[in-house]
């Protein structure tokens, strides 16, 4: 056996996006398409001579295969050990947790999040550094670089080691060490919430919906939930992880996770339900006939953290992402904590987590999580609301009634338009672009607007840039729209509006969202033309 050095030639369409490089999977099927990019990574990072990485991915179509490649380049690279899940499986909460667990100098996962799986769907890898977090700008930047004059790629010239033994074993020189997925993820649960309240709460009949979506989190939930906490066996559904998902669109929102939202708003539904994505660091979280917007369940759960061992002695801050609702921001006024505002992607958290300046984290994309590891994660805000609703003894709708009356309430909403054309979504973007310095002072109904930018963050922590971060329209009063373009998309591009309006009068805290938001879904219109420019009378999804 070997080191092979294969010849190839540069692709020109691996920058990396949102959350690492995303193509259909087809796409990374393709020749030399997967080996490229891992050998970028490999060498953007400055190559992996005597490093130890974590690897392993959400089991969709590809990731076994995908796993073993990288096995045999790391192998042929130099890497000294890599920790795989078994099965070639990790949620990407539970890989960020091995990276710091073990200490490895990084990590490569394999998920395209919660995009469909499958042979015609979507795949993705992305590389996360030593504190577990996805890699920086400056990182994606110098793989990016190296992507575009790639000549040629190492790989070992033989099998990969059996990924279902646990243990260790040899590829050439490189230890292999296969472990338990969930095991570790699981024991770190235990150390931040009160498992004792949370199988209190389930012995006392307590119900629950957990919905899998037949991806990575269905046998993370099923151990946590029904093994350590005591959840009557059939709480998660969709439990088993399938390449495909089952056909399913693993996207925890009220439109994809449509059949527990059913159950949530039958009349005997459970308590509560929770669904995460393909990757499993998403969550969405309804109670018995209410859904809670992932903006409000961070408020809510920056405001009762304390109630969780983890958490008692209080959060040093709190962060989101700039389109995340302001819902949080008001929370930390009243905690006396300071609350920042970072682009979309939960790589802006890693420095602030890092420094010790934020313990929890959020963006409105169904992503919620803390400084226990460098991802958002799925489970852990379920298991966090189960904690809170354990040591409160309210329920999600008595809890959400109870903040908004002390905070009010900021009434949000996101209109996606998928798949657009791409000239299109730039024609849109770039006229509202043009527009917004003059659009202070112009009014639209009964809405003023005060302030028009484009974002722009500094990192506090390191001084680092990153501009053009999307599109602010902000009225007098606090409501607001902003537009993005999708950085995680497969095909054409897609264009996010994010709504918001904040209301306090205790008469007016429990209207539709979209009833609400009509004022300011009207102001976009006039302002950016979406059904014009577009050609889409519609949003394609509202969350
Ligand atoms: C989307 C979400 C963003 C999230 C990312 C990765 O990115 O909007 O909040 O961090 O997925 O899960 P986008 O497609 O908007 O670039
Ligand atoms: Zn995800």
């Amino acid at each position: 056996m070997s080191i092979l050095t294969v010849e190839t030639t540069p692709f020109d369409d691996q920058k990396p996006g949102t959350s690492g490089l995303r193509k259909k999977t087809k796409v990374f099927m393709g020749d030399h398409y997967l080996e490229n990019f891992v050998q970028a990574i490999f060498d953007g990072i400055g190559g992996v001579t005597g490093k130890r990485l974590v690897v392993g991915g959400d089991g969709r179509f590809y990731n076994d295969k995908a796993v073993k490649i990288i096995l045999r380049m790391a192998a042929a690279n130099g890497a000294a050990r890599v920790i795989v899940g078994q099965g070639g499986l990790l949620s990407t909460p539970a890989a960020s947790h091995l990276i710091r667990l073990n200490k490895t100098d990084g990590g490569i996962i394999l998920s395209a999040s919660h995009n469909p799986g499958g042979e015609n769907e979507d795949f993705g890898i992305k590389y996360n550094t030593a504190n577990g977090g996805p890699a920086p700008e400056g990182v994606t930047d110098a793989i990016f670089a190296k992507t575009k004059s790639m000549s040629s790629y190492k790989i070992w010239d033989g099998e990969a080691p059996d990924l279902d033994a646990l243990g260790d074993s040899h590829l050439g020189d490189m230890v292999v060490t296969v472990v338990d997925p969930v095991s570790d993820y699981a024991d770190l649960m235990e150390t931040l919430f009160d498992f004792g309240a949370i199988r209190g709460l389930f012995a006392d009949n307590f119900t629950m919906r957990f919905d899998a979506m037949c991806a990575i989190t269905g046998p993370y939930a099923i151990e946590v939930l029904e093994n350590r906490l005591g959840a009557a066996k059939g709480t998660v559904v969709h439990g088993t992880p399938l390449p495909d998902f089952g056909g399913m669109h693993p996207d925890p929102n009220p439109t994809w996770a449509h059949e527990l939202m059913d159950e949530m708003f039958s009349e005997d539904g459970p308590d509560f339900g929770a669904a995460s994505d393909g990757d499993g660091d998403r969550n969405m979280i309804v109670g018995h006939n209410v859904y809670v917007s992932p903006s409000d369940s961070l408020a809510l759960i920056a405001a009762h953290a304390k109630n969780a061992p983890g958490y008692k002695d209080g959060l040093p801050g709190v962060a989101r992402s700039m389109p995340t609702s302001a819902a949080v921001d008001r929370v930390a006024r009243a905690l006396g904590i300071p609350c920042f505002e970072t682009p979309t992607g939960w790589k802006f958290f890693g420095n602030l987590m890092d420094a010790g300046k934020v313990a929890l984290c959020g963006e409105e994309s169904f992503g919620t999580g803390s400084d226990h590891v460098r991802e958002k994660d799925g489970l852990w805000a379920v298991l966090m609301w189960l904690n809170i609703i354990a040591a409160t003894g309210k329920g999600v709708g008595e809890l959400l009634r109870a903040h908004f009356k002390e905070f009010g309430r900021n009434y949000y909403s996101r209109h996606d338009y998928e798949a657009v054309e791409s000239d299109k979504a730039q024609a849109a973007y770039q006229k509202l672009r043009a527009d917004l310095a003059a659009l202070s002072g112009t009014t639209y109904g009964d809405l003023n607007v005060a302030q028009a930018d484009e974002f722009g963050y500094t990192d506090p922590v390191d001084g680092s840039v990153s501009n053009a971060q999307g599109l602010r329209v902000m009225f007098e009063g606090g409501s607001r729209f902003v537009l993005r373009m999708s950085g995680t998309g497969t095909s054409g591009a897609t264009l996010r509006l994010y709504l918001e309006r904040y209301e306090d009068d205790p008469d007016q805290l429990d209207l539709d969202p979209q009833d609400a938001l009509a004022p300011i879904i009207s102001a976009a219109e006039q302002i950016v033309g979406f059904a014009a420019t577009l050609g889409r009378a519609k949003p394609d999804v509202i969350t």
